[in-house]
C-alpha cells in the first residue's frame, strides 16, 4: 500500500464547550477526543500522524502520544491556515494526506480505509468524506459537476438558497496529493467573512486545475461534529454503544448495556461477564471466564486474571488481582499484588495512602482474608495466611505463609500461645 500519512486539525478553542481544557481534550471514552481518532488513523494505515495544537498548546503536547509529531499554530486563522503551517513539518514525509478535524472523533476505520483506497485507486487530487443530513444547517455543503466530481464546498454563511438546500454536507475528512494540497493553499485567500483561510477553498482550487471526488459515509452517526457537551454526551454514548457492541461480538457477556461502562482501551476475555452498573476504566485488563459487577468499579490499569470474581461495590485500582481469586462484596482494593484462589471477605479495605505516599498490599496465593480487614499498607501476606474478620494489620507487617493474624492491631494467634494466653482457634 503507497505511504499515508495523517495530520489532525486540533488548534481550535472550543468556545462552545465552556470549558478551560481545550476542546481536543475533552474526555470521549475515558481518553482524550484527539487521541481516539490518532487510533483510527493508526488502524487505517497512517504511518506517521501529525497534530495541529495551538489553544492550550502544552497540555496537547503533554497529553498526546510521544511519536506523534506536533505542529504549533500560534494564531488561529482558519482551517486552510492550520494545514499551511504543518508544511515544513511535513516536507520530510512523502505520501498520500489523511487530513481529519479533531471535533469529528466518531469516524471508524472502515470508512477512512474505504476513503483512502478510493483515493488511491481514482488518482485524483484530493477525495473527501461526505453525508447526507436532514438537518445539515452550520455545515459545509457539497457541490458537484458531475457523478462523484466535486466542484466545490460552500460554508452555510457563504451559501445562496439554492445551495443551502444541498443536503449532502462536508465532514472534514479527506485525503489528498500532498504536493497539489499545498500549492493550491498558497493560494486561497482569506474568507471575507470569517477572515480565515479556508481549507475547503483549496478544494475548490484543485477541483477546477485537476479532479476532486467524494465518498459518501452511510452511518450519519460517525460523522456528527462535537462542538458543545450536548454533543459530547451524545457521543460518548455512540462511542460506548460500539465498544460494548464490539465485546459482546467477541464473546464477553454484558447483561445490561445501558449501564455497563467501558473504555475503548480496555480488554476482556472470552466469557467474562459484566453485570449491571459496573464502570471498567483506564487501560484494565480483564481475563476469561471472569464475574464482573454488578456496581463494580475497575481501573487504573488494573489487571483480573482468569476466573476471578469482583463483586458489589467493590473498588478496585492499579491493582492485579490473580486467577480464581474472589473479591465479592464492598471491598476497596488499592495498589496491591493479590495471588491466585484468594477469598478476601466482604468489607475488607487495603489504605494505601498515608496522606503523602501510596504503598502496597501484597497478598499470597490462597490467602483468606476475613471480613471487614483493613490493611494499612505497606503489608505483606503469606500464602495460605489468614486473618481474622476485623483485623487491623498495621503498616509494614508480614503475615508468613500459613499465619493467622487478629484483632486491632492485628497479632499473630501464635504469639497469644507463647505469651500463654488462650488460644481462640483450633488448629
Ligand atoms: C468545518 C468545515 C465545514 C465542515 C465542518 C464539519 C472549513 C472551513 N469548514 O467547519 O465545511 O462541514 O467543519 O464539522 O473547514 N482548526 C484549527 N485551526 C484554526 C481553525 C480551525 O486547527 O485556525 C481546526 C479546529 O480545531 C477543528 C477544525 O479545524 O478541528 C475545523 O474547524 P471548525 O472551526 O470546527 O470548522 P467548522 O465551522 O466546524
Ligand atoms: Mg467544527
Amino acid at each position: 500500500m503507497p505511504n499515508i500519512g495523517a495530520l489532525i486539525l486540533a488548534a481550535g478553542k472550543g468556545t462552545r464547550m465552556r470549558s478551560r481544557l481545550p476542546k481536543a481534550l475533552q474526555p470521549l471514552g475515558g481518553r482524550p477526543m484527539v487521541e481516539s481518532l490518532i487510533s483510527r488513523a493508526r488502524e487505517a494505515g497512517c504511518s506517521k500522524i501529525f497534530v495541529v495544537a495551538g489553544h492550550g498548546f502544552e497540555e496537547v503536547k503533554n497529553a498526546l502520544p510521544k511519536d506523534v509529531t506536533l505542529v504549533h499554530q500560534t494564531e488561529q486563522l482558519g482551517s486552510g491556515h492550520a494545514v499551511s503551517v504543518a508544511e515544513k513539518a511535513l516536507s520530510s514525509f512523502s505520501g498520500s494526506l489523511l487530513v481529519l478535524y479533531c471535533d469529528t472523533p466518531l469516524l471508524k476505520t472502515s470508512t477512512l480505509k474505504e476513503l483512502i483506497q478510493d483515493h488511491q485507486s481514482g488518482q485524483t487530487d484530493a477525495t473527501l468524506l461526505s453525508a447526507e443530513f436532514t438537518n445539515p444547517f452550520g455545515y459545509g455543503r457539497v457541490v458537484f459537476k458531475r457523478g462523484s466530481f466535486v466542484e466545490k464546498i460552500v460554508e452555510e454563511n457563504d451559501a445562496t438558497d439554492a445551495e443551502k438546500k444541498i443536503s449532502l454536507i462536508n465532514v472534514g475528512c479527506y485525503v489528498f496529493h500532498k504536493k497539489k494540497l499545498f500549492d493550491s493553499l498558497k493560494r486561497v485567500k482569506r474568507n471575507p467573512k470569517k477572515k480565515e483561510y479556508y481549507l475547503t477553498d483549496a478544494i475548490e482550487i484543485l477541483a477546477q486545475e485537476g479532479s476532486v471526488t467524494a465518498v459518501q459515509a452511510m452511518d450519519p452517526q460517525e460523522v456528527q461534529g462535537v462542538n458543545n457537551r450536548i454533543e459530547l454526551a451524545k457521543a460518548e454514548e455512540v462511542l460506548r454503544n460500539r465498544v460494548l457492541e464490539g465485546w459482546m461480538e467477541s464473546g464477553v457477556g454484558i447483561r445490561d448495556p445501558k449501564t455497563t461502562f467501558i473504555d475503548s482501551n480496555v480488554q476482556l476475555g472470552q466469557d467474562t461477564v459484566i453485570l449491571p452498573h459496573t464502570v471498567i476504566e483506564e487501560g484494565s485488563v480483564i481475563g476469561e471466564r471472569c464475574v464482573i459487577g454488578p456496581f463494580a468499579r475497575i481501573r487504573g490499569a488494573s489487571r483480573i486474571e482468569d476466573k476471578a470474581v469482583i463483586g458489589n461495590f467493590v473498588e478496585i485500582v492499579r491493582s492485579h488481582v490473580g486467577r480464581q481469586t474472589q473479591i465479592k462484596h464492598l471491598s476497596y482494593i488499592g495498589d496491591a499484588e493479590i495471588g491466585e484462589n484468594v477469598n478476601i471477605g466482604a468489607g475488607t479495605i487495603t489504605a494505601n495512602f498515608d496522606g503523602k505516599d501510596k504503598h502496597k498490599t501484597v497478598i499470597g496465593n490462597k490467602a483468606q482474608i476475613g471480613s471487614g480487614t483493613i490493611f494499612v499498607a505497606p503489608v505483606t501476606v503469606g500464602q495460605g495466611a489468614k486473618t481474622g474478620a476485623g483485623a487491623v494489620v498495621t503498616k509494614g507487617t508480614k503475615i508468613p505463609d500459613g499465619g493467622i493474624y487478629v484483632g486491632v492491631p492485628a497479632k499473630s494467634l501464635d504469639q497469644d500461645i507463647k505469651n500463654n494466653k488462650p488460644r481462640t482457634k483450633k488448629k
